[in-house]
């Protein structure tokens, strides 16, 4: 495996480097991931400074929590987009919100709460907050939680700042609204508008370790993250999605991921949409 590359790496460094991202992310690299191992890590090997994968290897294993950040981070995917799956942003606007507004107004209740887990750069819960900022009546008490294992995702997600092609196909008055435009050094960047930073709370979380949170959620979006861990990972998170949501609340998922044979504490309700059945442990 080893004869094009500056570092040898042999099968034996993929396989105990997938178990130690299996341990510490639950992502669950298959064998044909060999060449991304390879890339993600080397970079890691060459800020370090060090010889070969086995020295590497070693560092990791010893628990030194700088590198150990850097690796996780290192091997997440964090690919993304405003509005990704757009029917889903279109179902909240057009179906949840209304209904999850009367049902509060109901009970006398003035309080929303979602999760954005697994929020990569940001643009996920930012297209939360755009779709949902009108329909919040004025005093209500709304914040969205958007947390991700990758430190330097979260960071930039919590700046707001993005190259102006990350807005191709937003609309126009959405971006006329919410986008300031950089100049100068800034040019082609935009930054998020305060408004929308102040819905959100941004967190580092491993959605493997325990939730600090308390209180639940009316929905919760955890979409292309389930397609990296195995089936008794995504059963166990799922399982305890049902529980940080209220008795009927929703959970967002990726368009190639199902809790199929996987959880049923949901029901599917529309395209990877689906509610929580409300039988709590
Ligand atoms: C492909 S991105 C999805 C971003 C966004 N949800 C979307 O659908 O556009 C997957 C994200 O899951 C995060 N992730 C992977 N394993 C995780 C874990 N154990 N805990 C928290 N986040 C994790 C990655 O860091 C990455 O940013």
């Amino acid at each position: 495996m080893s004869a094009q590359h500056e570092y040898h790496f042999s099968d034996r460094h993929f396989k105990h480097i997938a178990k130690l991202v299996y341990q510490h992310t639950g992502i669950h690299l298959k064998e044909g991931k060999e060449e991304l191992v390879y890339s993600r890590m080397v970079r890691r090997i060459r800020a370090l400074g060090l010889a070969t994968f086995d020295e590497y290897i070693e560092l990791i294993q010893s628990g030194h929590d700088a590198e150990l950040e850097e690796f996780t981070n290192a091997i997440t995917t964090n690919l993304t987009a405003f509005f990704r799956e757009k029917h889903h942003f279109e179902y909240i606007k057009d179906v949840l919100m209304p209904a999850l507004l009367a049902e509060k107004k109901k009970k006398g209740e003035q309080k929303i709460r979602i999760w954005s887990a697994g929020c990569s750069s940001g643009e996920e819960p930012y297209s939360i907050a755009m779709t949902i900022v009108d329909l919040l009546p004025a005093y209500w008490d709304v914040k969205i939680l958007a947390t991700d294992l990758d430190s330097q995702m979260v960071e930039h997600s919590a700046k707001g700042i993005y190259d102006l092609n990350r807005l191709e196909k937003v609309d126009k008055s959405l971006i006329k609204r919410w986008f300031k435009q950089g100049s100068g050094a800034n040019s082609g960047k935009v930054r998020v508008a305060q408004q929308l930073k102040d819905m959100i709370t941004f967190k580092q979380l491993n959605l493997l370790h325990d939730w600090p949170m308390q209180g639940e959620f009316d929905f919760i979006f955890c979409r292309n993250v389930i397609i990296y861990f195995d089936h008794a990972t995504k059963a166990k998170l799922c399982q305890r999605y049902a529980g940080a949501l209220i008795p009927q609340g929703h959970l967002f998922i990726g368009h190639s991921e199902s809790l199929f044979r996987v959880n049923d504490d949901f029901k599917l309700i529309g395209n990877t949409i689906y509610q929580n059945q409300g039988v709590k442990a």
